[in-house]
């Protein structure tokens, strides 16, 4: 950007964003009061002007759009907020100074052990940021540059998101727990050149490595010029001259100046990338761009959540998966509220962790996911109890669907039978919270999925694309662009169009699929491709399915989810081995610690079952349905089987299972 910042304080004094105290959305009471919107006259007339308002409220730009959207005719290709200029971190820190704000904290990291506390103003992230930002130009990263971000929960994840941003570098954040093949596989998809991790991970009272990861991962990569490293664990850890550089030492040069200027950014420049996991072995790097992802993360973090500017806002995701980056990052930050930030887990030291940095900090959102309420309800009430929740305003959950026993634990135990509980329905895809249980849109407390926010044509079509009945179960889908949706997949033009636009010509399909009950809400309850939802995190049966194939002792493998009572679903792998291989416990664990390797620990498979073979039909299709209903220990009514090459597979499938503990 050429010169002067201060033309990012609004597009000629037109924008009236002020964050959360005046934003036009701004709600009021102690739940959030929220101000209804009639979602059915938004289509399709009122939604331009509708989301051309969300985006001069909400965000401040350096130059306005020409149109809101454009493009139209076809909802894979359309562009948001044409012309228009901004830049994110601009948005996230520097505005939030000259609005009394300088001093709040933005940030507040609390680290695995209790005395182990970081705490960010907005000036204090705005110098960290900004030297940061130098840092990254002193080695060559320029604005398109893709940096692969490999970090745990620590400050520097945030910081190096938001520096990336603020110089118009493309950030890719791999989640921590992804093993080096896993990451080696999207630097090496996205084109990095600049990698930032870690020497170590702390979590749970234990010290990990990180850094021999990225070293493993770049062993056989030569793209990577150079390598940050936060200190993080006092261990030593080997670094590779000319490659590997400190990031403390970087940033306390004496050359790096402490200011940065924002680069100024179109609208439909990327942000970042992150990759996920679809129906093929290989992950999509979902592709984010400035301006809508960041119109439509404030708006729905705003409007869910219905900030106040003493909120203190918690959200359990990892920064490492699209919950993070949107309700961790970028939607607190660019509504000028504080978030926190947990580097740990829920059972350190002890199993009221959660409920004790809820009331150290007073927290007034807590937004997490039903595999951790249910994780935490095998605890009992106690360890909530001996605690003074009374700082919680509102609570949230994401990720999967909210059973209705976790549902309850957590209205009573948590809530007290007094607070919202909002179930949100969204994905990577779509940038940002589609669906809610609101009681303003008419969810109510109690129910699952809800109803699309303002401006959000999710319906559930039948297989012909017609709306389906009440309670008939069909595919989601959304009708109409918003600001948050998806601009590609990094590299795969084709994918993207094939995943997305072609089940329902003209229409963004979602993968799931749900019901609508009488009152209009949408239940969702499940994938319809394979994906398989594991304690929130998505992995893709094609990806374990490769990597148990890869081992080589396997022959064949199939995977398919099974119920699980606290991860949601588990990973039940069926492998067929070669002849000369012998079968017994040893080679188990050696498969599940092959995929570990592979991928990571949340994709390593609860249960592998050695099988004579799989059910085949005749044209070699593997019969997965079965396969499932196996797995999830039902013995019935396995539907038509007569396409099967050898239907008496299925018999010693079973006989196999009933075996197992
Ligand atoms: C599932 C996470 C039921 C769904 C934000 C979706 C849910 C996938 C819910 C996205 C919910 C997310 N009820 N299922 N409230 N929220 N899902 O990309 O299958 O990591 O497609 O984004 O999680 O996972 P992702």
């Amino acid at each position: 950007m050429s010169g002067d910042t201060t033309m990012f304080h609004g597009l000629s004094g037109k924008t009236r964003s002020d964050g959360p105290a005046s934003a036009e959305i701004e709600r009021r009471g102690g739940a959030g009061v929220r101000e209804t919107k009639d979602t059915a006259m938004l289509f399709p007339e009122d939604a331009v002007r509708f989301w051309g308002e969300q985006a001069e409220a909400l965000v401040s730009w350096s130059e306005g759009w020409s149109s809101v959207l454009s493009g139209e005719k076809e909802m894979s290709s359309v562009r948001w907020f044409d012309g228009a200029k901004l830049n994110v971190a601009y948005n996230c820190i520097d505005r939030h100074l000259a609005r009394g704000r300088k001093n709040k904290a933005a940030l507040i990291w609390q680290g695995d052990c209790n005395d182990d506390v970081r705490v960010f103003t907005y000036q204090m992230l705005h110098m960290e940021v900004s030297r940061f930002a130098n840092v990254l130009k002193k080695y060559g990263v320029k604005k398109g540059d893709r940096v692969v971000i490999y970090l745990p929960m620590i400050p520097e994840l945030p910081i190096a998101m938001l520096a990336c941003a603020r110089i118009g570098a493309t950030h890719s954040v791999v989640f921590a727990g992804f093993s080096a093949v896993s990451l080696r596989q999207r630097i090496e998809d996205c084109g990095a050149r600049l990698v930032i991790t870690a020497d170590h991970v702390v979590r749970g009272g234990k010290v990990l490595p990180l850094k021999t990861h990225i070293d493993q991962a770049l062993s056989t990569l030569s793209q990577v010029l150079n390598c940050i490293v936060v200190k993080r664990g006092d261990g030593d850890v080997s670094m590779q001259e000319g490659r590997d550089l400190w990031y403390h030492r970087e940033i306390n040069c004496i050359d790096i100046l402490p200011e940065c200027e924002p680069e100024e950014m179109a609208a439909d420049d990327p942000l970042f990338i992150l990759y996920t996991s679809g129906s093929t072995g290989k992950p999509k790097g979902v592709v984010h761009c400035c301006g809508g992802y960041l119109v439509y993360t404030l708006y729905s973090c705003q409007y869910v959540f219905a900030l106040h500017e003493d909120d203190t806002y918690w959200c359990t995701a990892d920064i490492g998966w699209i919950t993070g980056h949107t309700c961790t990052v970028y939607g607190p930050l660019g509504l000028g509220a504080t978030t926190l930030m947990f580097e740990g887990i829920p059972s350190y030291p002890g199993p009221d962790r959660f409920w004790q940095i809820v009331e150290k900090y007073g927290v007034s959102i807590f937004y997490t996911a039903p595999t951790v309420i249910r994780a935490l309800m095998r605890y009992g009430n106690e360890p909530a109890e001996i605690h003074d929740l009374s700082s919680l305003r509102i609570l949230g959950s994401v990720g999967a669907p909210l059973n209705t026993d976790a549902w309850k634990w957590y209205n009573t135990v948590i809530g007290q039978e007094l607070l919202p509980i909002m179930d949100t329905w969204w994905q990577t895809e779509t940038g940002g919270i589609m669906i809610s249980s609101l009681p303003e849109l008419g969810g109510g407390q109690g129910c699952a999925g809800g109803k699309p926010l303002p401006g959000v044509d999710a319906v559930i079509l039948d297989e012909n694309g017609q709306e389906a009945s009440v309670g008939v179960t069909g595919s989601l889908v959304i009708r109409h662009p918003w600001p948050g949706m998806l601009t590609g997949l990094f590299g795969d033009g084709r994918e993207y169009l094939v995943n997305y636009y072609q089940k329902f010509p003209g229409m963004f399909f979602t993968g799931d699929s749900g019901c609508r009950n009488a009152n209009g809400c949408l239940a969702i309850t499940g994938r319809l491709d394979d994906v398989i939802t594991i304690s929130g995190h998505r992995i893709g049966t094609a990806e374990v399915e490769s990597a148990l194939v890869s081992h080589t002792s396997v022959a064949e493998a199939a995977v398919v989810a099974m119920p699980h009572p606290v991860k949601g679903q588990a990973i039940y792998a069926y492998v067929s081995v070669k002849d000369d291989v012998g079968q017994d416990d040893q080679l188990i664990e050696e498969l599940k610690s092959h995929v570990r390797k592979q991928i990571g620990a949340i994709a390593t498979p609860d249960v592998i079952q050695v099988a004579g073979g799989l059910p085949k039909t005749r044209s070699g299709k593997i019969m997965r349905r079965v396969l499932r209903k196996i797995a999830a220990k039902e013995y019935n009514d396995f539907g038509d089987t007569s396409a099967l090459a050898d239907p008496s597979i299925i018999s010693d499938l079973i006989a196999c299972r009933k075996n197992e503990a």
